[in-house]
């Protein structure tokens, strides 16, 4: 539905909503209050005159002054319209009456001696009239004291008319103010929120070629604030993300460049003229090289793309991490004998998480290592339980140190800190990388330092609990 789905709408009709429930409520005090008013008016008039008709009854101490007494009171209530007042003597003969209302009987027997103050009036219709009238038992001052019925009736016709056109008043002037608020708010609500269609401009207008476009902060009202904050930060990411993905395509594509330009080049060489079977093998044996080192950098590549996109769920096994780093240890021993390197390892901690990828992990720490520690140098592993439930791994090995600006690459992909080594068969530089996506899948991470000679990576892993603890050295 329409209104379900604009705020503007949405708020407009709560505005139409809140005033007309306010202004109803109003308009129906009103009425009643007036109306009180004029009932209560009517009803000191109808006393006041009940009074009088009683003091003038009181006064009457003759049969001769009860004679009088019509002509009397036709003198007192003259100048009174709507006032019709009727005595009836003892025996239901009508002493006075004024022309106009018939007093209903039903008023005329409930009669009684109360206070002219108490009395309460009684409402009937005749004809298109309505009437409220009262009425009361009076004694005379002749000697018997004879009592007789005084009643009083008001024609209430006008004041009813006059309330209902009140009230027409009332409810088409609400009515025009309900409109009127409905269409402030609108136009409140509109301009209200214009910040917001400011942001959907902004919105429209970003395109892959236009990711630097901000909203300006200055002029946003404080209840967006947050949305626009949020909105500039997710431009920021993907600005960041979209700048990632294009220098890696070029990365890629240029070092995709070098082996197969390489291949091509010795291929073109060899067929240049006649050779040999053994400069043939030669040719080929070489050309493997590059076919291996771009067998590798596919493999890897692929193995990120598929941490990027999440397909690599890790395994939940416990990893014995000192004795994982014993085995690779003893693996590059022939390495590390030839260099003349040494390799300690100490502590003692688990984790849970895949055996292949935490390997991998490890092992491209220490190649790393074992590759940037100069002859005769030394690295150490430790493995160390952490107070809040983390296990890490420090990595650490004497050698040149890494110059901060390389450091926040260190973990880019194709990133090496020494271009001049990028085509030496060195590496493609994806191994960090790799490292990086396998720890930040198992829920961890990886930091590095290199200071006063030594290079020191960090890896922290949920801990599991410890199978046994040990220091060994090679
Ligand atoms: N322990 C270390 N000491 C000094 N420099 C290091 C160390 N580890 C890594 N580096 C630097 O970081 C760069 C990136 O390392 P990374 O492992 O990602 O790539 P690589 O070793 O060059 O190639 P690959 O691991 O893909 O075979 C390396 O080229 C090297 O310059
Ligand atoms: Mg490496």
């Amino acid at each position: 539905m329409i209104w379900q789905r604009s705020i503007t709408i949405r708020l407009t009709l709560l505005f139409a909503l809140a005033s007309t429930t306010v202004l109803m409520s109003v308009g129906t005090i009103i009425g009643l209050v007036v109306e009180k008013h004029f009932e209560e008016m009517d009803l000191v008039e109808q006393r006041g005159k009940l009074k009088l008709v009683q003091h003038a009854l009181i006064k009457t101490t003759t049969q001769t002054e009860l004679t009088q007494l019509p002509q009397q009171l036709t003198d007192a209530l003259i100048g009174h319209p709507g006032l019709s007042v009727i005595v009836v003597g003892p025996d239901h003969e009508t002493i006075y009456a004024t022309a106009g209302a018939s007093f209903p009987h039903a008023l005329l027997d409930s009669a009684s001696d109360e206070s002219a103050d108490q009395v309460e009036p009684m409402l009937w219709k005749q004809g298109h009239h309505e009437y409220s009238g009262i009425a009361m038992t009076v004694a005379t001052g002749i000697n018997n004291k004879l009592h007789y019925t005084v009643a009083i009736a008001l024609d209430i016709q006008h004041r009813r008319q006059f309330m209902q056109l009140f009230k027409e008043t009332l409810w088409v002037l609400f009515t025009l103010g309900i409109m009127l608020s409905a269409i402030l708010g609108w136009v409140a609500v509109h301009q209200g929120l214009s910040p917001v269609r400011r942001i959907a401009l902004v919105a429209q207008g970003i395109s892959a070629s236009q990711l630097d476009d901000r909203l300006s902060l200055d002029t946003v009202p404080s209840e967006v604030l947050d949305l626009a904050e949020s909105f500039n930060g997710m431009l920021s990411r993907l600005e960041a993300s979209f700048a990632r993905l294009t220098n890696f395509s070029s990365d890629l594509a240029h070092e995709l460049r070098a082996p197969v330009s390489n291949l091509m080049t010795q291929s073109q060489v060899a067929l240049s003229k006649t050779r040999t079977a053994d400069e043939y093998r030669d040719v080929l044996a070489s050309n493997l090289e590059e076919f291996d080192r771009l067998a590798r950098m596919i493999s890897d590549m692929l193995f990120l793309a598929k941490t990027d996109h999440g397909l690599m769920v890790p395994q939940r096994d416990r990893i014995d991490l000192v004795n994982e780093i014993q085995q690779l240890i003893e693996f590059y021993e022939p390495l590390t004998e030839e260099s003349g390197l040494s390799i300690a390892i100490s502590g003692h901690g688990s984790t849970l998480g895949d055996h292949l990828m935490i390997r991998r992990a490890l092992s491209n720490l220490l190649s790393n290592a074992l590759r940037h520690t100069p002859r005769g140098g030394k690295i150490e592993a430790q493995v160390r339980e952490n107070a809040n439930g983390e296990v890490s791994v420090c990595i650490e090995n004497s050698g040149t140190d890494i110059a901060p600006e390389h450091i926040t690459h260190l973990f880019d992909r194709f990133y090496r800190v020494d271009p001049a080594r990028q085509h030496s068969g060195e590496g493609v530089g994806l191994g960090l990388a790799i490292t990086q996506s396998i720890i930040e899948a198992h829920q961890g991470s990886i930091a590095v330092t290199s200071s006063n000679g030594l290079t020191r990576f960090e890896i922290t892993l949920p801990n599991a609990r410890p199978e046994r603890a040990g220091t060994s050295s090679v």
